[in-house]
């Protein structure tokens, strides 16, 4: 433990680094004085929960599982409130029973979740009509509403995202091992479906095959007060460390360990557009002990990618480093295979996700939207790939909500342009909404059978 502790790092030093995606806060001073204020605040996650789902993510890296990853683009203070959780939660839940039923193979569960809420822009402004304002940077900085005053980046939102993180991860872990995970409840999440979901009777059928498993684990004496594997889940938050000031305040020494930690959340990821081997971002990330996800787009070059790992994860431990692939429907195949063949050359062990969301936003009838059928396809691409180059597919890592909200087109309901503007909700992104979600687990699920399959044929044969 601590032997491979970042050589030249303090929770400060990202501050002499070059930095992207900055706010402009009017007010030093207040700036400084809530950043004080965070520090005195007791950690949101645990070291000892970090370093569980490290060993979670060793497994996926070794082959063995699947790194299912989702939630808002942005959290919002607005929609906060107990029932967006829990159906999100129970979205989620829906997706991972679908995956664990699929693959066999366990599934980590992370959610995007519990302080995603600051926003990397394309754009320092925003322009509507005349009116030229500086761009929206999530909840945690700004207000979204187009006025000047709204745009002014103000620290006292770093409080409340704070303790909105704290009350949705309180929730969180009291569904997660409260009961409302038990898998006995199998059936009870189908309470989240809207009428005539075509997803439903899907889903229907394999919680009828689960509970009759588990009528007869409880015949055979394995029941889940005995067995709390059966009741309980683990369930980890994640969100992209953008707002390093915020980060670093939550940067604590772990006691047992002597290690630091960001426990802002278990699991932090670097941005493709933060993710320069010699800035701030990589240089705060380096340093702490959590696992952390690298967002890999077209840009990135496979030597670029090698030093990127080098510096994040130089004792080459499995679980440090998920690689979230996000390229498009239509680069997916001239840019993943370069990166596969470098990192499997050098022998560095990583997870592979997929998110098949950042490379395929349009714009349609002035909304920001993806299509269902371009996320499938670079899904799909992205599983073929891995196949074929003999590496594990080892994760999706999607925005998505537990609503029935009309941000992506497509899917079993067919949303067309012209349905975006009746439940457009969402803060960022277009995100994937209860019923596509769950066709996206079902799709996934096939795929990760038709794997099983072949590696049996391989075995047998
Ligand atoms: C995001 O995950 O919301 C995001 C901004 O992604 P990326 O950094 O891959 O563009
Ligand atoms: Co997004």
């Amino acid at each position: 433990m601590g032997e491979h502790r970042a050589q030249n790092w303090t929770p400060t030093s990202w501050r002499q680094k070059p930095i992207q995606q900055v706010p402009d806060y009017p007010d030093a001073a207040a700036l400084a004085a809530t950043e004080a204020q965070l520090e005195s605040f007791p950690p949101l996650v645990f070291a000892g929960e970090a370093r569980r789902l490290k060993k979670a993510l060793a497994n996926v890296a070794d082959g063995n599982g699947f790194l299912l990853q989702g939630g808002d683009c942005a959290e919002s203070f607005a929609e906060h409130g107990a029932d967006t959780i829990r159906d999100f939660f129970r979205a989620f839940l829906q997706m991972a029973v679908v995956l664990t039923f699929g693959a066999q193979q366990p599934v980590v569960k992370v959610g995007r979740i519990a302080g995603q809420f600051a926003k990397p822009r394309s754009s320092n402004v925003e322009r509507q009509g005349d009116v030229e304002l500086p761009s929206y940077r999530g909840d945690i900085i700004n207000g979204i509403e187009f006025t000047s005053e709204a745009r002014i980046p103000n620290p006292e939102r770093q409080l409340m995202a704070y303790r909105q993180s704290a009350a949705t991860l309180n929730l969180l872990r009291a569904f997660a091992m409260g009961g409302y995970a038990n898998l006995e409840n199998v059936h009870q999440w189908m309470l989240g479906f809207v009428k005539d979901s075509p997803q439903a009777e899907r889903y229907r059928k394999l919680a009828d095959r689960i509970s009759e498993t588990m009528d007869f684990m409880k015949a055979i004496g394995i029941t889940s007060e005995n067995n709390p594997s059966l009741r309980e889940t683990d369930f980890f938050t994640s969100h992209e460390a953008l707002l390093l000031g915020y980060e670093q305040a939550l940067t604590r020494v772990d006691s047992t360990s002597g290690d630091w930690y960001a426990t802002s959340g278990h699991m932090i990821w670097i941005g493709d557009r933060t993710r320069q081997a010699d800035h701030a971002h990589v240089e705060y990330c380096r340093g702490i002990k959590n696992p952390i996800g690298l967002k890999c787009g077209p840009s990135l070059t496979a030597d670029g990618l090698l030093e990127l790992i080098d510096l994040l994860n130089p004792a080459n431990e499995a679980g440090r480093l998920t690689l979230i692939c996000r390229f498009g429907h239509d680069k997916v195949a001239e840019h993943l295979p370069r990166l596969i063949r470098a990192v499997e050359r050098e022998g560095k062990k990583v997870v592979w996700s997929c998110d098949p969301m950042h490379g395929n936003t349009i714009t349609l009838n002035s909304y920001k939207t993806r299509p269902f059928e371009r996320i499938l396809n670079e899904v799909e691409s992205f599983f073929q790939i891995h196949r074929s180059e003999g590496t594990h597919p080892g994760g999706i890592h999607i925005e998505m909500t537990g609503k029935d909200v009309t941000e992506c087109t497509g899917g079993a309901r067919a949303l067309s342009g012209a349905d975006l503007g009746d439940r457009y909700h969402t803060h960022c992104d277009p995100r994937l909404n209860a019923d596509q979600a769950l066709e996206l687990a079902f799709l996934l699920a096939e795929r990760m059978k038709g794997g099983r399959d072949e590696k049996k044929l391989v075995v047998n044969g």
